[in-house]
């Protein structure tokens, strides 16, 4: 059934459409107005959007004046496609990711096409609840000036919200967002006490604004990941500090191996990206916007959100989803995952 305000909604707009009032002046005035809302929706959206997608990438290590960046999760995946680019514009890097083969191995790699420059690995579980990871962080980046910082590492853990162990969601909660305000916090202080200028990205998803299901905490994550960089923004603009959160489309990387099958996921990854097809775009959005979508996926979804209002989106997503494959899959699981 659907909800009494849709149909009385659904029943209002058929009403103004159908009736004789239609020829009026006050429904041609209600029209213009809801066209004028909708242009400037679409242009404040699209103008600033087609404008640093015209301007060329920048050279962070100019701009910034920056002898160092610090990548989290950059053993793999789009973390390590952005490390790979700051190095090839000469930055120094600090590579944060688990504490694994992987990160070794990355660590040696750079450090092997790179040898003029600086890498320095720090094996840290960002999960940890305490925020113990933070003393490592703060030891290995004690005697450095950092003036770029991508808070990139993030993982999704998918089924349905109940089904997974509470300490699961609030791993992945501190991983991908707590872990992010705290680094923030101790590097964006240090940029302001230095008086240097500086950059902050966030590596977003187009999660954060459409409802997520099967992933509830992980679209949560992200949507606090933008809201929190475009509240930061603005006032870390006055100290010469640029903050912004990226959406990427999907990706072609380990973070669809290691989540749970969805469905969905599988849909999505048919128009996913290479992990190196995204630095240029972030690197083109860098002090230039505070949000941007990044890949047609994340742009579709971002129309949809224009023309349907949140609220009647999640409505929809509500009365539908039962006929998803990935709720039949869920549902059929009969008890909660270890
Ligand atoms: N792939 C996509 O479709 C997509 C789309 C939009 C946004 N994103 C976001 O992009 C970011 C990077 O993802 P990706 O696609 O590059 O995935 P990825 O290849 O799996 O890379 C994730 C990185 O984060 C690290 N990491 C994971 N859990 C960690 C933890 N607890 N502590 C420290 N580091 C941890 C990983 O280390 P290990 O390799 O050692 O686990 C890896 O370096 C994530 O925030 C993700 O949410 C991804």
């Amino acid at each position: 059934m659907l909800p009494r305000s849709m149909l009385l909604t659904a029943a209002l707009l058929l009403f103004l459409y159908f009736s004789p009032l239609l020829r009026s002046g006050v429904t041609w005035i209600t029209w213009q107005l809801a066209a004028a809302i909708g242009a400037l929706s679409i242009l404040t959206y699209a103008l600033p959007y087609l404008v640093v997608s015209i301007l060329p990438p920048q050279n962070l290590k100019k701009k910034y004046d920056a002898d160092w960046a610090f990548v989290t999760g950059s053993s793999s995946g789009i973390g390590r496609a952005l490390a790979e680019r700051l190095a090839l514009q000469g930055v120094n890097i600090v590579l944060v990711a688990l504490d694994d083969q992987l990160l070794k191995d990355t660590h040696a790699a750079l450090t092997n096409q790179f040898p003029q420059l600086k890498f320095r690995a720090v094996g840290a579980d960002l999960s940890v609840s305490d925020g113990s990871y933070m003393t490592a962080i703060a030891q290995a980046t004690k005697d450095i000036h950092v003036s770029l910082v991508f808070n990139n590492a993030g993982y999704m853990v998918t089924g349905f919200f109940r089904q997974v162990p509470l300490n699961k969601h609030l791993a992945n909660i501190e991983c991908n967002t707590v872990s992010a305000v705290r680094i923030t916090h101790h590097f964006f202080q240090r940029m302001v006490d230095s008086k240097r200028k500086g950059a902050i990205v966030f590596t977003s998803s187009v999660a954060g604004y459409i409802p997520s299901p099967f992933a509830t905490g992980y679209g949560a994550t992200k949507a606090f990941l933008s809201s929190f960089a475009a509240s930061l923004a603005v006032e870390a603009r006055h100290y010469g500090v640029d903050i912004c959160a990226v959406h990427p489309s999907p990706v072609n990387s380990r973070f669809l191996d290691k989540a749970d099958k969805l469905d969905s996921l599988e849909f999505t990854s048919q128009f996913a990206y290479r992990p190196e097809d995204l630095p240029d775009d972030i690197f083109r959005t860098v002090g230039r916007a505070v949000w941007r979508d990044l890949g047609g996926f994340a742009l579709v979804a971002r129309g949809v959100t224009k023309l349907i209002d949140y609220n009647a989106l999640a409505t929809i997503f509500s009365l539908t989803a039962h006929n998803m494959k990935d709720w039949k899959m869920a549902t059929q699981r009969s008890g909660p995952k270890s």
